[in-house]
């Protein structure tokens, strides 16, 4: 049975959720360098994943190399970007030289996958995760404190 008041609440909810729906659009405006770090976190995920266990690695294969080849190019690209180093006003040569440091872990991490060996892959993985956090330390300002 349908009241006026019915009516009335399914429209205002109606108007809410659309409103809802155009502020999480206007949340997800990203910067380009947002857009490839998103990139970066996948990509690294799946290296994590693959090189967690002899038999993970094994079975990952030719996409652990993969992986790793757009990794090195996804830094290649993010390390044009000047944006982070204006932001927080440090030299633009600390940011070229963050980014390669993943770039090297990254294409060390293509050879050892090529390779198939499991402990290179290790120690490349463990330099590129460093990579990550030595850079995110300096460079990546939290704006507000609920973004990931
Ligand atoms: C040379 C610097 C640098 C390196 C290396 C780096 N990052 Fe980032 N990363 C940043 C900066 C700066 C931001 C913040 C970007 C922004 O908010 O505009 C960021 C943001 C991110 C984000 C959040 C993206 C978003 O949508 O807000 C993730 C996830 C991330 N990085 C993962 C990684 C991983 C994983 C690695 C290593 C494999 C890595 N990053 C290596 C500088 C770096």
């Amino acid at each position: 049975m349908w009241s006026k008041w019915t009516v009335l609440a399914v429209a205002i909810t109606a108007v809410g959720l659309t409103a809802a729906g155009l502020s999480f659009a206007d949340d997800k405006k990203e910067s380009p360098l947002e857009k490839i770090m998103e990139k970066v976190n996948a990509k690294n995920n799946l290296i994590k994943k693959a090189v967690r266990t002899p038999v993970a690695f094994k079975k990952a294969g030719k996409s652990v190399v993969k992986a790793a080849e757009d990794l090195a190019k996804l830094g290649k690209e993010a390390r044009e970007i000047k944006s982070a180093a204006e932001k927080v006003k440090k030299p633009f040569s600390d940011w070229t030289k963050m980014m390669d440091e993943m770039i090297a872990a990254s294409e060390k991490m293509a050879k050892a996958a090529e390779k198939g060996d499991h402990a290179e892959a290790k120690s490349a993985q463990s330099a590129l995760t460093k990579s990550c956090g030595d850079c995110h330390k300096v460079f990546r300002v939290e704006e507000d404190e609920f973004d990931k």
